[in-house]
């Protein structure tokens, strides 16, 4: 198994929000987290992210058999975790070719591996974009500066894309996405993700998006446990009868 979360409790400013989560996530799987506002969702993407001020009081996490818990959340991210956030931030006197030369030659270099120069990095990044049907002109911007709600879910991709993690936790990237951006987004996750050494977990309120990414388990987060798994049915489950009759 690529990530083992088991009995994980964490809170934040002493307020208990994950409250015995247990988690499984083999490699080559696409997992959806879905539940009501406030249920911790988010919360769960931090804590393996790293994310300062969120105490993990119990439980362990191991990824790819290494114990999380215990990395710096640089060293996370050279050890394949990639976190695309609800909120993307901007970055405002840093173009997004610097940010993700950066981010991409700092995971090098935790792993011993050698920066790539500035041209061999424009072609990646550049490819990236083009995929993403991002304009080439956006990666000379500065990070999500100015950038609309779609555009900033785009450039996520374009970063994962760049670093090519081995695991990947979005949260809500569908939020915001009209159509066709909700397409894009959607065949990018399954290009950059889909492969046997990798896995996904994909926060969404919606099916919409999981009629692109096909998720393998379906999994429902309220009150800071994952309350129920099934397969795909179970989002359709949901979209149909709400949270409240499968928490209950
Ligand atoms: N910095 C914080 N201080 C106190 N409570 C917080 C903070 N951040 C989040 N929370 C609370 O943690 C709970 C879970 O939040 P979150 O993980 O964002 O939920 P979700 O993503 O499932 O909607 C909510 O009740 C929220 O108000
Ligand atoms: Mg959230």
């Amino acid at each position: 198994m690529l990530l083992k979360i088991e009995n994980l409790h964490a809170e934040i400013d002493g307020k208990p929000i994950l409250k015995g989560l247990t988690l499984t996530v083999n490699a080559g799987e696409i997992h959806a987290i879905m539940g009501p506002n406030g249920a911790g969702k988010s919360t769960l993407g931090y804590v393996l992210g790293g994310r300062p001020g969120y105490e993990v009081t119990e439980g362990s996490i191991t990824f790819d058999g290494q114990d999380l818990l215990e990395l710096a959340p640089n060293e996370r991210a050279a050890a394949g975790v990639f976190l695309g956030f609800q909120y993307p931030v901007e970055i405002p006197g840093v173009s997004n070719v610097q940010f993700l030369r950066e981010a991409l030659n700092a995971q090098r270099g935790t792993r011993g591996e050698k920066p790539l120069s500035g041209a061999e990095f424009l072609k990646i990044a550049r490819e990236e974009a083009r995929k993403l049907d991002m304009d080439a002109e956006m990666l000379k911007r500065p990070v999500n500066v100015g950038f609309s709600g779609g555009e900033k879910k785009r450039n996520e991709m374009v970063q994962m894309g760049v670093v090519n993690p081995k695991f990947a936790i979005l949260d809500e990237t569908d939020s915001g996405l009209d159509i066709d951006a909700l397409r894009i987004v959607g065949d990018g996750i399954n290009r950059i993700m889909r492969a046997p050494d990798k896995a996904v977990l994909l926060i969404t309120h919606y099916q919409r998006l999981l009629d692109y990414v096909q998720p393998d388990v379906v999994h429902v987060l309220a009150d800071g446990r994952i309350v129920r798994s099934g397969g795909a049915d179970l989002a359709h489950e949901l979209e149909r009868e709400g949270y409240a009759g499968v928490t209950a």
